[in-house]
């Protein structure tokens, strides 16, 4: 089957953010998915130039709109190339393809007689370049998204038939139940429709900055009809050579997938079908709307403020840490927060701990015990049975654009590995018996797990997959089918020693500002960053069980484990914010014999108000740390729930004293 993803061609008015990032990962981990499993695919990106913002962006600063384009597009092509965005095409629509393409289709739709001339009024939004009707503005006249003020405009304009198309939609969207996903928002474009559609103004006169509109000088082609047309001109629609577009496109066969922001759901949807349909040209397969990244409870957006930029990031932990993070830490479809102490936490625990340390952990293994990757093969093993599953469980979410599902299925491979690596004991093995064809056997399931944890992070991680099949003494390259199946491991290829995938980061330092926050000393590599069982090969520690997350291990603790945690009750007597964190909460609490100090991550959930009086739960004998510079002598307990991990205090009734014990 033919796959074909797109993003939305991105406005040039300012630089890409973390929102941009976001739909070009996920845009390229599911391409890299289809490529893996066979799909012959292709991956388009690009920039939307034209326009009213774009124009105006451009003045102020003094250019002309496509020196402002150039430079701009300049900057999202660094961004892809250090991202691994594996792109099959870049599309602009300044290019002379694009232009005829768009003029292509408009003659398309003037053929169907969709179009007329008449003359407009309205409220428009140049963030968004749309008319608003009055009721869907505020007393002022804001607009809903940007809440900045809408401008009457009043022109001569080329209208398109919108209104003849809503019973036609309506239809398709009925006979299609994967064409608008996920579910809530096939239900809002439903009863968008329902609510009755006006014709749409096509065209602009005040306008100079766009494609000139066919047969009607002075008028040039509405931005979002040159835009929403980028993903079939890629695809050398009007073009001579239309070869890919018969194939990605009109081929019933091929599965066309529009990736978009919630935000231009409409758009979407509800137009570039209606011209489809119009021009008679097949429909997108599905228009697939994720959420919002957001800051503060507000999207982050460059018409809006509050932008993440990226570079920072991935400068300093590495572009594969961020595509992590995306992808892990939002449920595609849902709204997420970010922060950077949300990010850290995640670096630590998934990337450095569970990731990191399982890889060097068994490349150090196979080294010490054979020089080597391991020299006899094992069959059918535990892993081998593990792995099957889970394969399954990874590609029926990449089916379902779960990529937080399929991350999660790989993380349960690697904590099977370690869980396989600490009841086997390999150290003691080797101590036993040398290397054995027993321990070849063992070392052999485990570094064959560890590969294909490597095949099935590929999409999401694909720097880190190649420099895990370095490794393991294989030639670095993105993986393909073949390799989704037991038994690729080259016996007795020689293991190089490799740095620490994700040196670990000190949290507290980073927060700060501090300049490097990897808690790497500049100790000899392998042995800093391997954990125990390579250190001191006969002596593991418990960190090994401790190396997987929690949610997904099994690990059981004694009782006498738990009764090292000293659990008390205690009393809020004064809450404020941290500065400059969205996070951070200061408290003083009572212990009933005395008062501490401890900051907890909840200020993004509760007021501080709300706070003070409460009887909480805390961990009594944690050592001090500080966080953003401010002492805490203790954790507050809290339920983490949903997807974003929102706090929820975990309370006791207001009648049991202040330091009471909990067990
Ligand atoms: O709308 N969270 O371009 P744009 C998640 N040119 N994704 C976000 C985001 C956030 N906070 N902010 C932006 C346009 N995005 C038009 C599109 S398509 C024919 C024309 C992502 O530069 C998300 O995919 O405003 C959103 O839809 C897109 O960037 C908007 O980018
Ligand atoms: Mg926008």
């Amino acid at each position: 089957m033919r796959f074909y993803a797109t993003t939305p061609i991105y406005y040039v008015n300012d630089l890409p953010h973390i929102g941009h990032i976001y739909s070009t990962v996920v845009g390229d981990a599911l391409t890299r998915f289809h490529r893996l499993i066979g799909d012959p695919t292709r991956f388009l990106t690009g920039t939307d130039e034209h326009g009213q913002k774009i124009e105006k962006a451009a003045a102020e600063q003094n250019l002309r709109p496509i020196e402002l384009a150039d430079r701009v597009v300049a900057r999202y092509g660094e961004l892809w190339k250090m991202y691994d965005i594996a792109n099959d095409d870049f599309i602009r629509t300044t290019e002379p393809r694009h232009r005829q393409g768009v003029t292509a289709l408009i003659s398309k739709i003037e053929a169907a007689g969709d179009f007329y001339t008449a003359r407009h009024e309205g409220w428009y939004c140049s963030g968004c370049e749309i008319f608003y009707t009055e009721k869907e503005l505020d007393s002022e006249k804001r607009c809903p998204i940007h809440g900045t003020v809408c401008t009457w405009e009043s022109e001569e304009n080329v209208f398109f038939r919108l209104s003849k198309y809503a019973e036609p939609l309506l239809r398709h969207i009925e006979a299609h139940p994967g064409f608008i996903r996920p579910e809530t928002r096939r239900a809002e474009v439903v009863s968008f429709i329902r609510g009755g559609l006006n014709d749409l103004s096509v065209s602009r006169t005040k306008l100079q900055w766009g494609i000139p509109f066919p047969n009607h000088p002075g008028h040039v082609v509405y931005v979002w009809l040159d835009a929403l047309a980028n993903y079939i001109t890629a695809l050398g629609f009007g073009a001579e050579d239309d070869r890919l577009y018969r194939e990605f496109w009109v081929d019933p066969e091929s599965r066309r997938v529009h990736l978009i922001g919630k935000d231009i759901l409409r758009f979407h949807a509800v137009y570039w079908p209606a011209f489809l349909l119009s021009a008679g040209l097949p429909l997108p397969t599905t228009v697939w709307a994720h959420g919002w990244w957001l800051r503060d409870g507000k999207k982050i957006s460059k018409s809006v403020g509050g932008i993440v930029r990226p570079d920072e990031l991935a400068a300093t932990f590495g572009p594969d840490a961020v595509r992590y993070f995306l992808l892990r830490e939002m449920a595609f479809g849902q709204d997420a927060s970010f922060s950077d102490e949300a990010f850290l936490v995640r670096y630590n625990a998934d990337l450095a701990n569970d990731l990191g340390n399982t890889v060097s952990r068994v490349a150090a293994l196979c080294r010490q015990s054979f020089g080597s990757a391991p020299t006899v093969p094992c069959g059918v093993n535990e892993i081998h049975t593990a792995y099957r599953p889970l394969r399954k469980e990874w590609r029926e979410a990449m089916e379902e654009l779960a990529f937080h599902r399929a991350l999660e299925a790989v993380w349960k491979l690697l904590s099977q590995i370690n869980g396989y690596v600490v009841s086997r004991e390999p150290w003691k093995i080797r101590k036993e018996e040398g290397a054995s064809d027993r321990l070849q056997r063992i070392l052999y399931g485990a570094a064959e797990g560890v590969r294909l944890a490597a095949v099935l992070l590929s999409p999401f991680l694909p720097a880190t997959s190649r420099k895990i099949f370095e490794t393991l003494g294989l030639p670095p390259r993105d993986p393909d089918e073949h390799d989704l199946r037991w038994g690729g491991l080259v016996l007795g290829a020689p293991l190089p020693e490799s740095p620490a995938l994700f040196p670990r980061a000190d949290i507290a330092a980073y927060l700060k500002g501090e300049q490097s926050p990897m808690e790497d000393k500049p100790t000899p590599p392998p042995a800093a960053s391997v954990p125990a069982p390579a250190a001191t090969p006969e002596a593991p520690r418990v960190e090994t069980t401790q190396a997987v997350s929690p949610a997904t291990s099994d690990a059981r603790i004694g009782i006498e484990e738990f009764q090292k945690v000293r659990l008390v009750t205690a009393k809020v007597l004064t809450a404020e914010r941290v500065p400059k964190s969205n996070k951070l909460m200061k408290l003083q609490v009572d212990l009933g014999t005395e008062q501490r100090q401890i900051v907890a991550g909840i200020a993004a959930r509760y007021e501080p108000e709300a706070l003070v009086g409460r009887n909480v739960v805390i961990v009594a004998n944690l050592k001090p740390a500080k966080l953003m510079g401010v002492e805490s002598n203790g954790m507050v307990l809290a339920a983490t729930v949903g997807e974003a991990g929102e706090p929820s205090l975990l309370e006791v009734a207001s009648d049991v004293p202040p330091g009471s014990r909990v067990k």
